[in-house]
């Protein structure tokens, strides 16, 4: 099997199954994410199915809870009062007083009203239809563009040379980020989400902290620049959050003091637009790639795709749904609380085990077998409740037209070498494809 230097796994390893009940309900019972094998990361399914039915509120060692079940985590994600996204406990371990710390306790997704409420507020304007729609002939372009130069390519990485390209650009684009200046962002979000990661090395700690750093610096000195010296065009999240922020700094005064209660403190306004930038970039990349993959193991799902283009729409929701590039959130209880039946004291710690939840036979019939005319499929790959995915129409865009071009495009779409996964539990995708087109 092929293994990237990068920590990836093979991607073609055959799905482990368990012999029979006993061995799976042994593998639920001992199931500990924090000790998980590559086997796992190539394939987390069957035991994903194993803990649904052998021990769907599962707990763990280190005394967190498993959750496989559908309505468990939906009974989790409605209920954001019982269940908080706050994670400064969680985060003092993995990061200490460092900058990952700044970062991911500054964004809106993790935290809770009313800071989430403000921020989710300020953004909400970026992501209207209208000014998604707006974006969608520049998709178009672009796509038409990268896959002019894949004809030409062989072999083509369906991940450096299309899927990557894609939100990175668009996020640029609203972050009004200057073409010449986006090289370093791809690095910067992986080692960021990298970070992220239930057990973290000193190594990866160490990049995340730099990415950080190298990023809050970067966004720092483009808000100062005047928008005529950032990318010009829907630069709307930028602009947005730059107002609501200049707004702050007027009415306290300048900057440093405390930030009011509708607006952005300069460190709020950077990290939101760097996790802006991450929460756009590596999970659409990974739906993009994850969807071609899932065509290229079912050629007949291309074939149909093919002679009914309108089932892209169906189509990316059932490969959100099967092979979710988000595979799992997280919550701790804000009070003592049952779930299931099982009661939790306040602070338990839970995973909602989005795969898991997405391939739940008590709410999608046949939930192993890709149907790309699923209809309805109400899969929680952008979550639910009030952090639901704020960018879902957006990454849903970008991917009905990627994936619709590509294949309307290229009758034959084949492997041309072993693909290499990602080898991470919570982002599920490929760190690259090595494609024929024809
Ligand atoms: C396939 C692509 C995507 C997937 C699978 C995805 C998945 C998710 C999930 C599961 C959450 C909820 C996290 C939680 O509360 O536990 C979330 C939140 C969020 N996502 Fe996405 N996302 C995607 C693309 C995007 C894009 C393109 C953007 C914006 C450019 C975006 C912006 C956000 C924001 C701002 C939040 C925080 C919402 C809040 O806390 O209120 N996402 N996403």
């Amino acid at each position: 099997m092929a293994e990237s230097g990068a920590g990836g796994v093979g991607g073609r390893r055959p799905e482990p199954e368990f012999g029979d009940p006993a061995a799976a309900r042994a593998a639920a019972l001992n199931f500990d994410l924090k000790r998980v094998d590559r086997a796992f990361l190539a394939n987390p399914y069957p035991t994903y199915r194993a803990l649904r039915e052998h021990d769907p509120v599962h707990r763990m060692p280190d005394g967190s809870y498993f959750l496989t079940r559908y309505e468990d985590c939906v009974a989790v994600y409605h209920d954001a009062a019982g269940w908080s996204s706050d994670k400064k406990l969680d985060f003092r371990p993995n990061f200490g007083d460092s900058l990952l710390f700044e970062h991911h306790t500054t964004s809106l997704v993790f935290n809770d009203a009313p800071y989430h409420t403000r921020v989710r507020k300020l953004l909400a304007p970026a992501f209207t239809p209208r000014a998604l729609k707006a974006l969608q002939p520049r998709i178009e372009t672009l796509v038409d563009r990268l896959l002019d130069e894949a004809a030409g390519r062989e072999p083509f990485d369906l991940i450096d040379d299309f899927a990557a390209a894609i939100p990175v650009r668009l996020i640029g684009d609203m972050l009004g980020i200057p073409e010449a200046e986006r090289a370093p962002l791809r690095g910067w979000s992986l080692a960021i989400l990298g970070a992220l990661e239930p057990v973290l090395s000193p190594a990866q700690r160490e990049r995340g902290v730099r990415a950080v750093a190298d990023f809050k610096a970067y966004l720092a000195d483009l808000v100062r620049r005047p928008p005529s010296r950032r990318h010009q065009g829907a630069g709307e999240i930028l602009s947005i959050l730059v107002e609501a922020s200049a707004v702050t700094a007027r009415e306290r005064g300048g900057p440093g003091a405390t930030s009011g209660i509708e607006h952005l403190s300069e460190a709020e306004l950077l990290h939101n637009c760097i996790f802006l930038l991450n929460a756009g970039h590596e999970t659409t990349t990974n739906l993009i790639g994850n969807g071609i993959d899932l065509l290229v193991r079912h050629p007949q799902a291309a074939q149909r795709l093919r002679a009914e283009p309108a089932l892209i729409e169906t189509a990316v929701e059932e490969f959100l749904r099967l092979e979710s590039s988000n595979q799992l959130g997280n919550r701790r209880a804000a009070r003592d609380i049952a779930l299931a039946g099982v009661p939790m004291p306040a602070g338990t710690y839970v995973h909602l085990a989005i795969g898991a939840a997405n391939r739940d036979p008590a709410q999608f019939p046949d939930p192993e077998r890709l149907d790309i005319a699923r209809s309805p499929n109400r899969h929680l790959a952008f979550a639910t409740g009030i952090h639901a995915c704020a960018g879902m129409s957006l990454a849903r865009m970008e991917a009905q037209v990627a994936i619709g071009k590509l294949v309307a495009r290229f009758r034959s779409i084949e492997p041309a070498g072993e693909p290499v996964r990602g080898g991470r539990i919570r982002f599920r995708g490929f760190l690259h494809y090595p494609l024929r087109l024809s």
